[in-house]
């Protein structure tokens, strides 16, 4: 499986005692074991940011601690429940009836421990995770990827988490800003309390600081009711602002009171409210630019830009967009029954050659259409709608310029367009990914292929 941000994170609550082995392989799929034992009122400190499975180990239970446990899973029943039997149990006994109910499946261990481990390891992939306290963020979610630029998101993720100052996510749409945003929350000693996002640019200003701030009855006119805002309401957690360019100034000001004194106004009150939230923000574009322009405040700019979290683009990151499309498709295969379980060698291809231009979410969506669409077991690259356009201006330059005329033809267009690969491709009626894939065939370098 992908390398991903939970596995150190991946925790199995274990009710009894497995032997060395199992101890062993639990620990070698990357899960972390808490033993328990059944007792009354027990009360076991789940961290939000948890993956968790819960195991019943029916092998050294008796029958009275069986018994114990069956509030505690009524109370959790959001977590996936398994339980162990015993090897060679010829029918359960009916003392266990309630309890194996109550769980998802069953295995006899030692000899099923296999199928325990990859029953495990099916809760925690995908986007259907139930996590502990999912109405806090979302738990720690999968950023799927090992490329180096991905690795370094991630250990820049454990370095800021636990530091309590803004981080601003920046990267083209579609890069995982908002996922980061999680994980940073996840990861942080604020998990488990509220995070909540907010697009800046999606709410009509003249409502950005009641919806930020709230308001007092009467404030203004349709104000009938007083209205706690995100910020009073992510109290204790993290405020994820989206695309933070896009806040008006008036809000801007509020927000630069938040981080300098930690505190707020309600719209049409003068009573200053203590709020404790850190502040998350992400921009797609670049901020420096509409602070140059005056339209964003720039000690606002230097107050949000202390820990800066570049999120690499789709195409710079190898060979992830294939453990990506696998991840997507699995995921979707587990919510909808389709024929396609995999991928034919040309989707392979077209998928390392596209450019992706919406990035993650772009190859998301392609996945899930092509699930949808495709014929056979294997999804093609024209299922993805990842097949060039056939268009005669392309076969003829394909047909005709071939070899050292090739070559001429694209170099001079490169130049002429300041190796703007876009650019290029209108000009030569070529796709993005035909430029690419001919400056490879053809040895030339595209200055940061971005
Ligand atoms: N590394 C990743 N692993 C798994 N899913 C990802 C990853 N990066 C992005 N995604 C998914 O791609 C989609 C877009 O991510 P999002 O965080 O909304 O991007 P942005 O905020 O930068 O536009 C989401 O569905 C997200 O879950
Ligand atoms: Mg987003």
């Amino acid at each position: 499986m992908a390398a991903s941000l939970e596995i150190p994170s991946r925790c199995v609550i274990w009710f009894g005692q497995p032997p060395a082995a199992e101890r062993g392989a639990l620990a070698a799929a990357g899960w972390q074991l808490r033993c328990v034992s059944p007792a009354p009122a027990m009360a076991i400190g789940l961290r939000g940011r948890d993956h968790l499975v819960a195991v019943v180990d029916l092998r050294h239970l008796d029958a009275e601690a069986a018994q114990l446990l069956l509030p505690w899973i009524e109370k959790h029943h959001h977590l996936p429940w398994l339980a162990v039997l015993p090897a060679g149990l010829g029918s359960p006994p009916p003392a266990w009836g309630a309890l194996l109910r109550a769980c998802q499946d069953q295995f006899s261990l030692p000899l099923e421990l296999p199928d325990l481990l990859s029953a495990m390891q099916r809760q925690c992939d995908g986007d259907d995770v139930p996590l502990a306290a999912t109405h806090n963020g979302g738990g720690l979610p999968a950023l799927i990827g090992n490329s180096a630029p991905l690795l370094a998101v991630r250990a820049a993720l454990h370095k800021f988490a636990p530091v309590e100052l803004p981080v601003l996510v920046t990267g083209e749409t579609g890069t995982g800003k908002e996922l980061a945003a999680q994980a940073l929350h996840a990861l942080s000693g604020r998990a488990g309390k509220p995070f909540l996002a907010v697009n800046c640019g999606a709410i009509p200003a003249n409502l950005v600081q009641s919806e930020l701030f709230g308001h007092e009855r009467g404030a203004f006119t349709g104000a009938s009711q007083r209205r706690i805002g995100l910020f009073e309401a992510a109290h204790g957690g993290t405020v994820f602002l989206d695309e933070v360019g896009d806040l008006p100034a008036d809000a801007q000001t509020s927000l630069l009171r938040v981080l300098q004194e930690g505190t707020l106004e309600r719209v049409g009150s003068n009573q200053p409210l203590r709020v404790d939230v850190r502040v998350l923000a992400a921009t797609h574009v670049e901020l420096e630019q509409a602070v140059a322009h005056g339209r964003f405040r720039r000690d606002l700019y230097y107050r949000l830009n202390v820990l800066r979290l570049p999120m690499p683009s789709l195409r710079e990151r190898g060979a992830d967009v294939l453990l990506l499309a696998e991840h997507f498709l699995r995921a979707f295969r587990q919510r909808h029954a389709g024929r396609a379980r995999g991928f034919d060698p040309g989707a392979h291809q077209a998928m390392r050659g596209f450019d992706w231009p919406g990035n993650v979410r772009e190859l998301l969506n392609r996945v899930q259409r092509a699930a949808i669409v495709a014929e056979g077991e294997l999804i093609s690259a024209a299922d993805l709608d990842l097949v060039e356009p056939d268009a005669p201006a392309r076969r003829a330059l394909l047909q005709d310029a071939r070899g050292q005329v090739e070559r001429d033809v694209l170099l001079q267009a490169l130049r002429q367009h300041g190796y703007n690969v876009s650019a290029c491709a209108r000009h030569m009626q070529i796709s993005r990914v035909t430029v690419y894939r001919l400056c490879r065939k053809h040895h030339l370098e595209l200055p940061a292929q971005r």
